[in-house]
């Protein structure tokens, strides 16, 4: 009888992670609705300081909210806004915004040039590695390997976020990959690489 009940217990807690683990998209949606005001309503943000959200990997996505909610990444917006989801609340939120298109922008043809040369090459000079290493030839990232996507993303987030990450100021990439890298780089770069990103689609 013992037995027969612990079995049941096991098999309903294996049910409810199941639950757990299906994120639901239209849950995501209904969520989503606080966060329009800055990262509009279907993720891609009018505003280039608020990061466009459409297109990015799910789990990316949870990811950050929960390092946000943990003060593991630091910024005083996002902090707040994630404080009162739940584990569940940031994986339909990700569900909700990869399923959505991220709107094409266009890069500075003064800078595309040196932007093309480190994004496909790096530097070896300082050391930078090719960013297509791990993002993708698109931009498109690779999920599985936790990459995110970066394609047609705002220059003045991503020049910010690289700068963040030379500084010390974000610090939540496993393995301080983006750190190592972003220290290698000049300012004059960072601009070049975030307008060629903001037009690879
Ligand atoms: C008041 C404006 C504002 C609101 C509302 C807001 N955000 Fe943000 N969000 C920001 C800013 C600013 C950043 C960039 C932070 C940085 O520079 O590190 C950001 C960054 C993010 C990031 C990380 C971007 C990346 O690619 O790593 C995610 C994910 C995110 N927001 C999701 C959300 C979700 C989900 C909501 C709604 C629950 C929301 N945000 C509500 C302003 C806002
Ligand atoms: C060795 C693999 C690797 C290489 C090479 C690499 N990245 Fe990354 N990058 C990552 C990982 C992993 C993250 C996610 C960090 C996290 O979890 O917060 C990331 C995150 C980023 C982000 C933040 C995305 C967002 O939405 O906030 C930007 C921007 C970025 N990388 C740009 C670049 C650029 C530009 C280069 C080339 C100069 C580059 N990366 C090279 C692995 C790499």
């Amino acid at each position: 009888m013992n037995i027969f009940r612990a079995a049941i217990v096991v098999l309903s807690v294996f049910w409810a992670m199941n639950a757990q683990a299906a994120a639901d998209a239209n849950a995501g949606k209904e969520k989503a609705g606080v966060c329009a005001g800055c990262h509009g309503t279907d993720g891609n943000s009018a505003n280039p300081v608020w990061r466009k959200r459409a297109g990015q990997h799910a789990d990316y996505l949870a990811k950050q909210l929960a390092d946000f909610k943990s003060s593991k990444r630091n910024d005083p917006i996002m902090v707040g806004q994630s404080a009162a989801l739940s584990d569940a609340d940031m994986a339909n939120l990700g569900a909700f915004f990869a399923s959505q298109k991220t709107s094409a922008g266009s890069a500075d043809k003064e800078k595309v040039a040196l932007g093309e040369k480190i994004y496909r090459g790096g530097n070896s000079a300082s050391g930078v590695a090719a960013c297509i290493g791990c993002h993708g030839p698109t931009g498109a990232g690779n999920p599985m390997a936790k990459f995110p996507a970066l394609s047609s993303q705002h220059a003045a987030y991503t020049e910010k976020t690289l700068k963040d990450f030379r500084s010390g100021a974000r610090a939540n990439d496993a393995g301080k990959m983006m750190r190592n890298i972003a220290a290698k780089m000049t300012d004059e770069e960072i601009a070049a690489v975030a307008s060629y990103i903001q037009g690879l689609h």
